[in-house]
């Protein structure tokens, strides 16, 4: 959430910093702001331009001006104090505009500070926690007499909330000063040069050395220099790491949007997320990041899921196999309620995150309150060094590659595939299934790949139906089973995308209420594939037909009887029923996709979301 970009070196720093904005715009796309220092600094001092809308309107704000600089701070925003506007937009300055900040994150207690500097005579010019923030520490500057470093490190330990900042200060032209705590800061490390973002994606065209700040820690690069402390000004080592991820992972590759590219790539990242782990002629599966702690997950008495959105569907999912498999009970929780109650948490339970960024605000508030009930925290995590990855006692990388549409769909897949292997791993530990359905399971595991490139053969055949219902005002998705999650799954990527209001229910439940709402004008999509409650939802698809309702049935290919009671069929291959929603929500992904795009609709940055919700 929010998106930060700043960079120090021999480069022209705008065309840089407002690159990397255009890669972080995923997080956050209300305003953008660029401040930049001549290294010679000029009497007018940092020049800061703002916009309220994408980056590509700062870019157009900045046709025609002065923008020579190696040095300069960028970001763009995803609002939480204040509206979306100009004014509101970063870099905020300090009173005296000799500093400006970027800050992604939340000051909690920022009233507080501000009254106080109100108090003293400080005008605010925006809305924001942030301005706050650079004004708190040019007070304590001044009032110390500090340097700017310690007047940073003074007003952040008085800071209740999460933040990433990076700070840049007219006086010095070759200093930056960043510092994190609850919000990712990577910091890139190239010859003579320093790179600071959100995440590595701006970076790695320049170089793939990186660091990743801890919480609590300051940088401080000066002179071609780089120093990292604690807010204790306890001096770190920096730990340089290589990041793998490769430009094109970061590209669209020809397609016309992050979303469908991502939807494309599924035969690939599932295969991805079982590499070097499923090995189905040995029987053996392996999840090295887990290694030490698989006994425990099988001795466990219950595991509790925590997630937000597309990642708690993908925990509904795992509830199933994990049950059926391993026989343990599940429950699956909303990170965001799980951690605002005092939830009993037993000393053999096993709190599993899923999340794919890694950095969600609800779930990394929940594992650390789970951590300090004494639980074993498992992550399964796309982004690699993410918060929760390293938070968790042990866990497993979805490897789905980088996410960039705001709407999960690759990420659930790897994860829903992820989580199968471990329920698996557990299962074969308690013995709780046999040495032929684990068999089965890991060929049939081996299979998903091939059969989503089935799916996406097929992908006109749901454009065709998306075009159909373009200008639906409502949608009900229906499954029983492990397919009621992926009808939840289809209603949330409809209705982030589209903005058509959509519901998912399991599909006995619309007797209970919903039905009221079926009629010729409603379409209702149903899962209906062939499996153990295959009978129940046909069952179902007569009560919506005998009210009208318009059917699209997602079935197993060749069923011809389904064909002929419902208006529309996508017909997808035959799998275990464990298995099915790798496959199911496939046309669900894309019928929400095409729809979005005949709409109109702005489908990789939909209006309001932000891809890492870092503030809860
Ligand atoms: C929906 C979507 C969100 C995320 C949710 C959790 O398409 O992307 O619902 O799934 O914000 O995010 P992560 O998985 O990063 O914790």
């Amino acid at each position: 959430m929010c998106g930060i970009v700043a960079y120090v070196g021999h480069r022209e720093a705008a065309p840089l910093v407002l690159k990397g904005l255009k890669r972080l715009e995923y997080r956050g796309y209300d305003s953008a702001g660029i401040a930049l220092l001549d290294a010679e600094p000029s009497p007018s001092g940092l020049r800061v331009y703002k916009k309220k809308g994408k980056v590509a309107d700062l870019e157009n704000e900045l046709a025609g001006k002065e923008l020579a600089a190696k040095i300069g701070i960028g970001h763009t925003r995803w609002a939480t104090h204040g509206a979306p506007n100009d004014v509101n937009a970063h870099p905020h300055e300090s009173q005296d505009r000799k500093l400006a900040i970027i800050h992604n994150g939340i000051i909690e207690n920022y009233a507080a500070i501000k009254q106080n500097l109100i108090r003293k005579g400080h005008v605010f010019r925006s809305e924001t926690d942030s301005e706050v923030l650079i004004q708190f520490i040019e007070d304590i500057r001044k009032e110390t007499g500090s340097s700017l470093e310690e007047a940073v490190r003074l007003a952040l330990q008085e800071v209740v909330g999460a933040y990433a900042v990076v700070i840049l200060s007219e006086e010095d032209p070759t200093q930056l000063i960043a510092a994190r705590k609850g919000s990712p800061l990577v910091i890139g490390v190239g010859g003579n040069e320093f790179f600071f973002a959100s995440d590595a994606t701006p970076i790695i065209e320049y170089t793939k050395d990186v660091i990743y700040l801890n919480d609590q820690e300051i940088a401080v690069v000066r002179a071609g220099e780089l120093k990292i402390i604690t807010l204790d000004n306890a001096p770190t080592t920096p730990y340089i790491q290589k990041v793998e991820l490769e430009l094109e992972a970061i590209e669209k590759g020809g397609f016309e949007h992050f979303m469908l590219k991502e939807i494309f790539e599924q035969p690939r990242s599932i295969a991805d997320s079982m590499r070097g782990r499923v090995r189905a002629e040995e029987e053996h599966l392996q999840l090295g990041g887990l290694r030490d702690y698989l006994g425990q997950l099988a001795a466990s008495e219950r595991v509790v899921i925590v997630g937000c959105g597309t990642s708690w569907h993908a925990g509904l999912v795992a509830e199933y196999i994990f049950e059926e498999l391993a026989r343990i009970p599940v429950e699956v929780e909303y990170a965001s309620e799980f951690r605002y109650r005092n939830p009993i948490i037993k000393e053999r339970d096993v709190v599993i995150a899923i999340s794919q960024s890694g950095e969600t605000a609800d779930t990394l508030a929940a594992i650390e309150l789970a951590k300090s009930k004494g639980a074993t925290i498992f992550g399964v995590c796309n982004v690699v060094g993410s918060s929760i990855a390293r938070t968790a006692h042990a866990g497993a990388y979805t490897h789905a590659g980088p996410e960039i549409g705001v709407a999960s769909t690759k990420a659930f897949t790897a994860q829903v595939t992820v989580l199968t292997l471990m329920a698996l791993s557990a299962a074969q530990q308690k013995g709780t299934i046999s040495n032929t359905v684990f068999r089965q399971l890991l060929a049939e595991l081996e299979r998903i790949p091939a059969l989503v490139e089935k799916v996406l053969r097929d992908a006109q055949k749901v454009k065709e139906i998306a075009y159909i219902f373009t200008y639906a005002r409502n949608f009900i998705y229906l499954g029983r089973g492990l397919n009621f999650p992926v009808a939840l799954e289809g209603a949330l990527k409809l209705k982030e995308i589209s903005y058509i209001h959509a519901e998912g229910y399991p599909a006995a439940e619309m007797k209970h209420g919903p039905i009221a709402l079926i009629d010729e004008d409603m379409p209702v999509v149903v899962i209906a594939t062939k499996d153990s409650s295959y009978e129940k939802v046909v069952s179902n698809i007569q009560e919506i037909k005998a009210r009208k309702g318009r059917v699209i049935a997602v079935v197993t290919e060749g069923d011809s009887h389904i064909r002929e009671m419902v208006d529309f069929v996508i017909e997808i291959p035959n799998v275990h029923e464990m298995l099915m929603p790798l496959i199911s929500v496939i046309p669900l992904q894309l019928l929400s996709y095409y729809i979005a795009v005949m709409r109109g609709r702005n489908v990789d940055q939909p209006r309001n979301l932000a891809k890492s919700v870092t503030v809860e």
